[in-house]
């Protein structure tokens, strides 16, 4: 039987190398296209005409959000895998003895934390008719508020905590029709998260998406009450 994915955020970094695992894995992707300027998915198409599908994805809009899913509803009647990836980071450096940027705060929260819920509001029909039911919200050990240990990075931690309030909604809402959320933190990788490479990280994107795939093909082990948070390599996380 096919299996369907969706990535949102898929143009670089993690996102990207999601779809690509997922395709080396049989899967048909719907790859969400933010950044049109980075070609990797177009090239990554020609290797798979049949089953990458590029959609035009922005998660903070409700009009984009809306037009995405009424075309992948026009292409599958189910979804197995949601990987809800897509974020912005915001400005680290102020602190409560700053002044803070509160709507550069309302976009970081509009991507990061909204953007995976109109996301998944949009596709959780198609989820619940597939047999794996799993979303994956790509989240961050900043999000946890029992480790925090930082003194700014208020709209990326804020907006990572309310991701993982959002996913044990949606966890407690997909749990009895046989569904799971799962929280990743997937290390600190070199990408233009922060809008600038970050060489100095210890992980390329690929590493954790090659441990996530492993995730994504047996995941019934993070099954619970709560949706399981853990890092890539599946060590347990506090919320
Ligand atoms: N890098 C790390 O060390 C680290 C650590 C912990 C957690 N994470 C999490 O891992 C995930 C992937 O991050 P990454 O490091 O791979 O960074 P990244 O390459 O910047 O990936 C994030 C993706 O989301 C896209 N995006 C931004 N705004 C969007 C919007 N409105 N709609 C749809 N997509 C949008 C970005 O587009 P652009 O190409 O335009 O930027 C980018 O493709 C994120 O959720 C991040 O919070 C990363």
């Amino acid at each position: 039987m096919k299996s369907y994915a969706c990535v949102t955020g898929a143009d670089r970094g993690l996102g990207y190398e999601l779809v690509k695992v997922l395709l080396e894995d049989g899967y048909i992707v719907f790859a969400g296209q933010y950044n049109k300027e980075w070609r990797l998915l177009d090239e990554l198409s020609t290797e798979y005409p049949d089953r990458l599908h590029i959609v035009e994805l922005d998660v903070s809009n409700d009009e984009s959000v809306k037009t995405a899913a009424e075309f992948i509803r026009s292409k599958t009647d189910r979804i197995d895998v949601l990987i809800n990836n897509s974020a912005i980071s915001g400005n680290h450096e102020p602190t409560i003895f700053d002044q803070l940027d509160f709507d550069e705060m309302i976009r970081v929260f509009n991507v990061n934390c909204l953007g995976a819920t109109r996301v998944t509001n949009a596709l959780i029909q198609l989820i619940v008719n597939s047999d794996k039911k799993l979303i994956m919200n790509i989240s961050s050990e900043a999000g946890s508020i029992g480790t925090c240990y930082r003194k700014g990075w208020f709209a990326y931690c804020t907006s990572k905590a309310a991701l993982n309030m959002q996913s044990a909604i949606v966890h407690n809402n997909i749990r009895e029709l046989g569904g799971q959320v799962i929280l990743i933190h997937p290390g600190w990788m070199k990408s233009w998260l922060t809008g600038e490479y970050h060489d100095e990280a210890p992980l390329t994107p690929d590493i954790p998406a090659g441990k996530l795939i492993e995730i994504i093909r047996d995941p019934e082990q993070y099954k619970g009450e709560r949706p399981a948070f853990i890092d890539y390599e599946g060590n347990k996380w506090e919320f």
